[in-house]
């Protein structure tokens, strides 16, 4: 069977990592999708870095919408960033019948209610497991993991860039532009790092998580946002002194006042008593904390940021759709996709 033709849109730090990625674990993700992945087109601003990337064996082009256009893409991944052209490029690859597959945090929480709205119409699907969280399959979970329970909140470490910069801050006294420039250098920090470090990419993260916990349509525009340009190397010392630590926290849940049931957005730095997990988790690395009825409090962890583990969420997207388009109904139960007679004896 042909493989299933995929369309990048940008091949900055994310889309590098999932053309290696996808090359590298090439045998075992096509045999987990029941059918071949490859990347038949990129899209590119800097092509001649396209090309060292992938070696030259891939049609690279300047114009993204040659890539949404294209009949013979069957799914287009949109990694460029940003706003206004994503949307454009997006709506443009669903109303084309093509299934779209996206780390883009920012475009969801303002454009996703109308992205989500036109994918239903058409048929397609919008898969953004790389949008939060990077490579924690935190969407997963929240959609398939926890589907039986009823979710009373959602908390935790959901921007990497952040996360870093107080870590670093606290274990080695540097100060806040010194770790922010290593962390932009580290492929973590978004293209405008404001985005960071005021809390707006960790709210556009909570955004998507609270319409999936809740069933609520994205309300970005709702979120409380404080981010950490404010806070002082001496608030990171004084709260370590009292047994706490300082956490930017991305929390919604639900709330429960007369005037009804509601559900809470904010972001802001917290402090957390030093012994608690959450406490615990450093540098780059996202920690997210749910709670929900039947199953009580789980906990996923893991890097949120960086190029092959953001990679892996977008691969795992594009395993997901292959699996539904593919007519092998064998290869849609993933913990079955072996090949028997490729199994190595367990040594006891
Ligand atoms: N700038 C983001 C972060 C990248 O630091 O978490 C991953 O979404």
């Amino acid at each position: 069977m042909k493989p299933i033709q995929v369309g990048l849109l940008g091949i900055g730090t994310v889309g590098a990592g999932t053309f290696n990625v996808l090359q590298r674990n090439q045998e075992d993700i096509r045999r987990r999708a029941g059918r071949g992945i490859e990347i038949a087109m990129i899209a590119a601003r800097n092509i001649e870095r396209a090309r060292e990337v992938t070696g030259g064996t891939v049609e690279i082009v300047a114009d993204p919408f040659a890539v949404v256009n294209n009949p013979e893409i069957d799914i287009v991944v949109e990694l460029i960033g940003g706003y206004e052209l994503p949307r454009e490029l997006v709506l443009q690859a669903i109303a084309n019948g093509k299934h779209v597959v996206t780390a883009n945090k920012a475009l969801l929480a303002l454009h996703g209610n109308e992205i989500f709205a036109a994918a239903q119409e058409k048929g397609v699907m919008v898969a953004f497991e790389a949008a939060v969280a990077g490579g924690v399959p935190i969407i997963k979970a929240l959609r398939e993991g926890l589907t039986a329970n009823r979710i009373e909140s959602v908390a935790g470490i959901i921007n990497g860039t952040t996360n870093f910069i107080l870590t670093e801050m606290r274990e080695k006294g540097l100060d806040f532009a010194t770790v922010l420039k290593q962390a932009q250098e580290l492929g973590y920090a978004e293209a405008d790092p404001t985005f960071d470090i005021e809390g707006v990419d960790a709210a556009h993260k909570l955004t998507i998580m609270s319409a999936i916990a809740f069933g609520i349509p994205v309300q970005f525009d709702k979120a409380y946002i404080e981010g950490i340009s404010q806070l002082q190397a001496a608030d990171i010392r004084y709260a370590e002194q009292l047994g706490y630590r300082i956490k930017l926290l991305g929390i919604t849940r639900r709330t429960h006042t007369e005037s009804g049931e509601g559900v809470e957005l904010r972001v802001h730095p917290t402090l957390i008593p030093a012994a608690r997990l959450i406490a615990n988790v450093e540098g780059a690395m996202n920690a997210v904390l749910v709670q929900a009825d039947a199953v009580g409090a789980t906990l996923y962890y893991g890097k949120g940021a960086g190029s092959e583990p953001t990679a892996s969420a977008v691969i795992a997207d594009l395993v997901d759709v292959t699996r539904l388009l593919t007519a092998d109904p064998y290869s849609r139960v993933p913990h079955l996709a072996f090949q028997p007679n490729q199994m190595t004896d367990v040594a006891i």
